[in-house]
């Protein structure tokens, strides 16, 4: 694999995104060095960052060279510069133009409590510890997108649908993920009160049965999950669940680990994925040199797991982070140290060139 040349449209938006993603694209430099990867990062400006260029948040250019790229780094957009723009201009509206653009229909999110940063947890040190789970959402079906959808003085519609198809490939997603971990499934939905929720259910029953028998697959109620997530994370390996329930479950189960800059997310369609920190552009901290970038290094690793299958380089700089972590973390976390030099950490954690 030494002769491939992976190409990655970078685009580090605005506030911290430029610090947090260069530390994962030095990151990335260092791991391919020592696997043998080569990369070409086209840096594309996008949000704030491209209104300020050219008026418009995803500029033509950018929507071109995203969908000939291998996989998409994205830092964070937004800040208060551009939040008295109108709707259509503004940098959340060119966030959700992008994941449509790349048809990016599954939304990973994994939350880890690491270890030795369980007290950082707002739940007790011994429910969270050990938590490893990974959230699937299915992000371009459901109630976000169903028709009807409108408004009128004396009523408010909007309709949960998904198509046999958007269920089962979702639902391929979520086994395969837990066939790379522990082998668990939990289906979350709300099959007692929606139609749309037993359909959800029966489908993923039918994929199970027919293609992943060895996967163990439960189901629960939204409501119950809920409560589940805060009183024994432990409990989940994989959670796939409806755009509208996974939107607020991943949330919910964001705040576990203690810091929003932990936590790193892809979302994958059929073309080039999209791999970005779940947190935002954090102005109050841009242009700090604290911004914790491991998020977003964890982004770039689920990057070189899931679009560009080197799943070894990916598990080596989840390793790298997490000895950085236990050595001395970043200044949101207690520690001591800041972006740099905790991207230093984690290079230097990283195997060395072959
Ligand atoms: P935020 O995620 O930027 O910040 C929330 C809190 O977490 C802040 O106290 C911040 O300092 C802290 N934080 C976030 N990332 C961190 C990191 N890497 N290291 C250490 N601390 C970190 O969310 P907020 O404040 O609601 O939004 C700020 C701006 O970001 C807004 O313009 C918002 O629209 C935008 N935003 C963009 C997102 C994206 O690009 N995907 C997602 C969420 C918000
Ligand atoms: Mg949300």
């Amino acid at each position: 694999h030494d002769h491939v040349t992976y190409n990655v449209a970078v685009l580090p938006g605005d506030g911290i995104g430029p610090d947090v993603v260069s530390a994962a694209l030095r990151v990335l430099g260092a791991a391919g060095e020592a696997y043998g990867l080569r990369f070409a990062f086209s840096h594309l400006a996008f949000g704030g960052a491209a209104i300020d260029a050219c008026g418009h948040p995803f500029p033509d250019e950018v929507r071109a060279a995203v969908a000939g790229a291998d996989a998409v780094l994205l830092g964070a957009v937004g800040g208060p510069k551009w939040d008295a723009l109108p709707r259509e201009r503004r940098c959340e509206t060119g966030l959700l133009n992008l994941r449509k653009h790349l048809g990016v229909y599954s939304n990973l999110r994994p939350v880890r409590v690491f270890e030795g940063l369980e007290g950082l947890s707002p739940l007790k040190s011994e429910v969270a510890r050990g938590t490893d789970l990974l959230i699937v959402r299915e992000l371009t079906g459901g109630i976000y997108f169903g028709k009807p959808s409108f408004n009128t003085p004396t009523e408010g519609v909007s309709t949960d649908r998904y198509t046999r198809g958007e269920v089962e490939r979702i639902a391929r997603v979520a086994f395969e993920a837990a066939r790379t971990r522990s082998g668990r499934v939990t289906s979350v939905d709300k099959a007692n009160v929606l139609d749309v929720s037993q359909f959800w259910r029966d489908v993923v029953v039918g994929v199970h049965e027919s293609s992943y028998p060895d996967v163990t697959l439960d189901h629960l109620y939204v409501d119950n999950a809920a409560m589940q997530l805060v009183r024994d994370p432990r409990q989940f390996d994989v959670i796939v669940t409806a755009n509208l329930f996974g939107d607020i479950l991943s949330d919910l189960a964001a705040v576990i680990p203690g810091s929003l800059g932990l936590l790193p997310s892809a979302s994958l369609g059929d073309g080039p994925g999209l791999f970005e920190p779940v947190h935002g552009s954090a102005p109050d901290l841009a242009g700090k040199g604290v911004a914790n970038p491991v998020g977003t290094i964890l982004s770039a690793a689920m990057m070189l797991r899931h679009s560009l299958d080197q799943g070894e380089a990916a598990s080596a700089i989840e390793a790298a982070v997490q000895t950085a972590l236990e050595e001395d973390p970043t200044t949101d976390l207690g520690g001591s140290r800041g972006t740099e030099a905790f991207t230093e950490a984690v290079l230097k954690a990283l195997p060395t060139p072959v």
